[in-house]
């Protein structure tokens, strides 16, 4: 018997796109991220094969993150979860920016280049610049044996499992959760944090996977909204400090593949300028999952809605006065608010998948672009 047997569909696990199944993978690969990392008492962070000594560690005065696309995106969310743990301050670069501007290399700087593939041409020469210049390298990759590892002197995989979709999913989570890793840990070195701090952030940290699981048992709820927004030439995302990080991946996702224009602004900054193209039925994407920025918020989508934008609110439980100001809320569980990307980005990531279906667009492999770019 001659069974026709579709490689590609079986691989695809009953999932129409691999980057549906990616999407759902997240709770899994967010796990393998933290496997092995936490010591048994949950209290503390580990990296037991670190190569930079402890001293080392102790002595970082500062960061620079380099990395493109999504991975650059991470970046942007590593530099206020580095900043606000171990209080070093980062630097986030495009790494085809970085060697061209001069970076300034300071005794004791350390370089995180961030790669899924860790084969990127643009982050790789990044690396070798900032290797050049003295610092010490540490590479956020998905691939064990990829260039970017083998040249770092120090690697955290994420151990996210293969990711196939152009798009990129379940790697700018993994990433996310290498950060908070990375920040706990270097913030117990620097004894910026308490061990009960550390400890309580590790809770937290821990329940995302079952919180990721949660959203998307209502993913398909989505797909009404894609069905809406899939006519529009524009369309907005703002937020304020990491939700207006969360807002650039969500706007990169969109674009990427149901090549719907967008843009993500922080709040703040529409008065000066974007503003001026919000006009009747103009459809706006909020997030608001900070506590200290919420009312901040409420100003500034008040501002959008007065100009006739239509909007979606993204918040957590406590938020949802939310409501009253907006055209629909979508509600995400409530966690720490620097852990908040990985729950907040969920929503965007499915918003971009089912645009790109019902547009009837070829989700992953999306025109013009290439999983991974070898050449600078
Ligand atoms: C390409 C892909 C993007 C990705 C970027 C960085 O442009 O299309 O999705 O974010 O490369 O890839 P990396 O493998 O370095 O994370």
């Amino acid at each position: 018997v001659r069974i026709d047997w579709d490689k590609e569909q079986a691989e695809k696990d009953g999932y129409a796109h691999y980057m549906e199944k990616e999407i759902h993978e997240q709770p899994r690969a967010l796990r393998n991220t933290m496997t092995g990392r936490i010591d048994e008492t949950g209290q503390k962070v580990i990296f037991p094969n670190l190569q930079l000594s402890s001293r080392s560690v102790k002595q970082i005065e500062k960061i620079y993150i380099v990395a493109c696309g999504t991975a650059y995106h991470a970046g942007l969310i590593g530099k206020h979860v580095i900043e606000s743990l171990a209080q070093i301050p980062v630097e986030v670069d495009v790494a085809s920016e970085f060697r061209y501007r001069r970076p300034l290399f300071a005794k004791n700087t350390l370089t995180i280049a961030v790669s899924q593939s860790g084969e990127t041409a643009d982050t790789l020469a990044a690396m070798r610049e900032a290797k050049r210049n003295g610092s010490a390298v540490l590479a956020i990759t998905n691939v064990v044996g990829s260039s970017i590892a083998r040249e770092a002197d120090d690697v955290i995989t994420t151990n996210a499992g293969p990711e196939i979709a152009v798009a990129s999913t379940k790697a700018y989570t993994s990433q996310l959760i290498a950060f908070y890793l990375w920040g706990m840990y270097l913030a117990q070195q620097k004894a910026t944090m308490a061990p009960q701090e550390i400890a309580a952030l590790l809770g937290k940290l821990k329940e995302l996977p079952e919180q990721v699981a949660e959203i998307l048992t209502h993913a398909k709820q989505l797909r009404h909204f894609a069905e809406s927004i899939k006519d529009e030439r524009q369309l907005f995302f703002i937020g304020r400090g990491i939700d207006f990080a969360v807002s650039m991946e969500g706007s990169l996702k969109l674009k990427e593949i149901s090549y719907i224009h967008s843009e993500a602004y922080a709040a703040g900054e529409l008065k000066h300028g974007t503003l001026a193209l919000i006009e009747e039925g103009t459809r706006v994407i909020a997030l608001s999952t900070q506590d200290a920025l919420h009312e901040k918020m409420i100003s500034n989508i008040t501002e959008v809605k007065a100009r006739g934008a239509n909007v979606l609110g993204i918040t957590h439980e406590d938020h949802l006065d939310l409501h009253r100001t907006v055209d629909d809320v979508c509600l995400i569980p409530k966690t720490d608010a620097l852990l908040s990307p990985v729950l907040s980005v969920i929503p965007l990531q499915l918003i971009a998948y089912y645009t790109s279906v019902v547009l009837g667009n070829d989700v992953d492999r999306p025109r013009n672009l290439a999983k991974s770019v070898t050449v600078e």
